[in-house]
């Protein structure tokens, strides 16, 4: 994981081509604070480990990051969850106001295809463009799912409806578009997919659970949950079956990724690291 996170820390910034001061000030406080990384590895990871070589998926990888930072972004203005702490620090509306932030959030969407496209005009393979599209759905299915998220779910349907959309959609095209870009056989990019699925569902139930067991300091962000009246998965289904849950989604993926027949373990240590509680 470490060895993935240095290449990203190292190049990440250089795909962000904003040129006015303030914006891109305010780009940088998000993209380059402490966040955890967990979907540009998983691309990464994904590229190796169906053979392919790391720089074909870095600016894929680097994309689904800026995306991902971008939702957080706007999930935290006050027309949202309205959180105040985000990474370890001041959420960006806080430090660059409102308008600015949700400035920060369009750009770093917009530099997110930006990046996808010119590596696509570079390199107009098709598995290029299949990788990017890949992407621009699951952005767009989880804009659906913070809708659905910020209308209020009531059953236990709608939460794994609203959970795979959400976050889940985005987890899995990470893990997808590197194996796709490192030249993985259609059947591994199922196998691979879906184990992305099962992951990326594990994953948001592990953020519900944590937010109620943990401290604001250890998450590095403010725990809005409670505040805002949301369902989670550990208020519908409890804090012991959320824990059961994610241990069987987690096994799922792992079995998932065996059948994959991937060169080595590494994404299996990754999936297992991310799920760690
Ligand atoms: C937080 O994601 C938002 C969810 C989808 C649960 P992460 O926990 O990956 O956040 P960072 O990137 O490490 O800040
Ligand atoms: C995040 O869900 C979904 C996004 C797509 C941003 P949460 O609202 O649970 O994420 P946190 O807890 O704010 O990180
Ligand atoms: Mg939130
Ligand atoms: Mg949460």
């Amino acid at each position: 994981m470490d060895y993935y996170k240095d290449i990203l820390r190292v190049n990440l910034e250089k795909y962000v081509l904003i040129k006015d001061k303030v914006l891109r000030e305010a780009v940088l406080y998000s993209l380059s604070s402490g966040g955890k990384r967990l979907r540009p590895v998983l691309t990464l990871a994904a590229c190796h480990s169906v053979g392919g070589r790391l720089q074909k998926a870095l600016p894929f990888a680097c994309a689904i990051e800026m995306i991902h930072t971008y939702s957080l972004i706007h999930d935290d203005l006050p027309a949202m969850d309205d959180d105040n702490m985000r990474r370890g620090r001041p959420t960006n509306h806080i430090v660059h106001g409102e308008a600015i932030a949700i400035l920060a959030g369009d750009s770093l969407l917009n530099g997110a295809y930006e990046t996808m496209a010119n590596y696509c005009l570079k390199r107009p393979l098709p598995k290029n463009i299949v990788a990017m599209a890949t992407i621009a759905k699951a952005a767009g299915i989880m804009v659906e799912g913070q809708a659905k998220d910020i209308t209020g779910v009531t059953t236990a349907c709608e939460l794994l409806q609203t959970q795979r959309q959400k976050t889940a959609a985005l987890i899995c095209a990470a893990v997808s578009a590197g194996a796709i870009v490192g030249g993985a056989m259609p059947k591994q990019v199922k196998y691979i997919a879906k184990a992305g699925a099962c992951l990326g569902l594990a994953f948001q139930i592990k953020d519900d659970y944590i937010e109620e067991t943990q401290t604001e300091q250890v998450l590095g962000k403010t725990k809005s949950d409670k505040k805002n009246n949301k369902n989670t998965y550990v208020t519908t289904f409890g804090k012991e079956k959320s824990r059961e849950d994610m241990y069987i989604l987690g096994n799922r993926a792992l079995a998932l990724l065996n059948k994959a027949g991937l060169k080595d373990r590494n994404l299996q240590k990754i999936f297992e690291n991310i799920l760690k509680l």
